[in-house]
């Protein structure tokens, strides 16, 4: 198979780690079998990613760790250090006393002895058993910070992740886990696209040493959250067809660009080449300021967390305004 050739630059995390700037993201709806999972994920290192990213919720660790222990065997990586791996930790695991069983059992699924990065999947603390998209109002519950995040360093300490983490979290959010904090998140990994540019966050994040990832690089395009409107936003489109490059590509090198990593999602060894080659050309400051007048909209509101009985009574409160 066809590699590309440009190696993916990395990032020094406030770890000291490094992380590859583009990650393949690891979640499908719906789910396909194991056996096709695992093919993507080799036809993925074949192709040059090195950086995956899964969570608790996705149902792909197993398979990601499948795919690991195969690429070991056939000699595509010479060790798992080749690799930097991600997962979540699911909302029904967001306490204190959890975080390291859940932990574990990511490993073993994964099949290994430590994570890359671990990060907290949402400010949100659901019962055990809850079902993210059909949530009853009783069991949202309220979230702790303070102890969720004391066990991620706890996680950190023991050596069963080299980084710890956030996602879906604000600049107020985040600057009240930096008052509790020992160890600073490495990475904040939230929705981000040219239709949601994080305006707010990403400043606040360098400010702080914190890394932004992106998800939802190109609107979940295809999923049934996602939305067309990145794909096919005319602004992108034009840029697009004057460099001669594909909308992903503008779309991804826009937040590359913007200073953040990158989490895209396909399971289609053309497209998973395409989203690589985005390093050897730039947008221009006029093209980078067109991007800046498209309209943003958050294209995943969060709704599904929110209830009039619940932590967060609304959107608002969720996002801390930044909506
Ligand atoms: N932290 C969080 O709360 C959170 C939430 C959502 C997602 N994520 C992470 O972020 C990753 C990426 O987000 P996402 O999967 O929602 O959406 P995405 O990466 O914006 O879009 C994925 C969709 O775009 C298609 N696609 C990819 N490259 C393409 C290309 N070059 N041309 C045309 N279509 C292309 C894919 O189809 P094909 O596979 O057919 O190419 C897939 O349907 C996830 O997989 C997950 O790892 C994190």
């Amino acid at each position: 198979m066809e590699k590309v050739e440009q190696k993916i630059p990395e990032i020094v995390l406030n770890s000291g780690h490094k992380m590859p700037v583009v990650g393949l993201g690891c979640a499908a709806h719906p789910l396909p079998p194991s056996e096709q999972l695992v093919t993507a994920f080799i036809d993925a290192m074949e192709i040059g990613y090195r950086h995956f990213d899964t969570a608790a919720c996705y149902g792909t660790e197993e398979a990601l760790g499948i795919a690991v222990a195969k690429a070991l065997e056939i000699g595509l990586i010479k060790s798992r250090d080749e690799l930097f791996i991600a997962s979540k930790l699911w909302c029904t695991d967001a306490d204190h006393d959890l975080v390291l069983p859940a932990l574990k059992q990511t490993l073993g699924k994964l099949g290994l002895e430590y994570l890359d990065l671990y990060l907290i999947h949402w400010p949100v603390r659901l019962k055990h058993g809850a079902q993210m998209f059909s949530l009853a109002e009783d069991e949202i519950l309220p979230f702790d910070m303070h102890g969720t995040w004391k066990a991620m360093e706890e996680c950190s300490q023991l050596g069963l992740t080299k980084s710890i983490g956030l996602s879906n979290f604000t600049c107020e959010k985040i600057s009240k886990l930096l008052q509790i904090a020992t160890i600073p998140p490495a990475i904040n990994q939230v929705e981000m696209n040219v239709g949601w540019q994080q305006r707010k966050l990403v400043p606040f994040a360098k400010e702080k040493g914190i890394g932004v990832s992106a998800w939802s690089p190109l609107g979940s395009y295809g999923n049934f959250w996602g939305t067309n409107a990145i794909v096919e936003n005319p602004i992108i489109k034009d840029i697009a067809a004057s460099k001669g490059k594909t909308v992903p590509q503008v779309a991804l090198r826009c937040i590359y660009q913007q200073g953040a990593s990158v989490i895209v999602k396909s399971f289609n060894k053309e497209r998973m080449k395409q989203n690589l080659q985005i390093f050897d050309w730039e947008l221009t400051k006029e093209e980078m300021d067109q991007i800046l007048q498209i309209p943003q909209l958050r294209g995943f509101a969060g709704e599904v967390f929110v209830h009039p009985a619940g932590p967060y009574k609304s959107i608002e409160e969720l996002w801390d305004g930044d909506i």
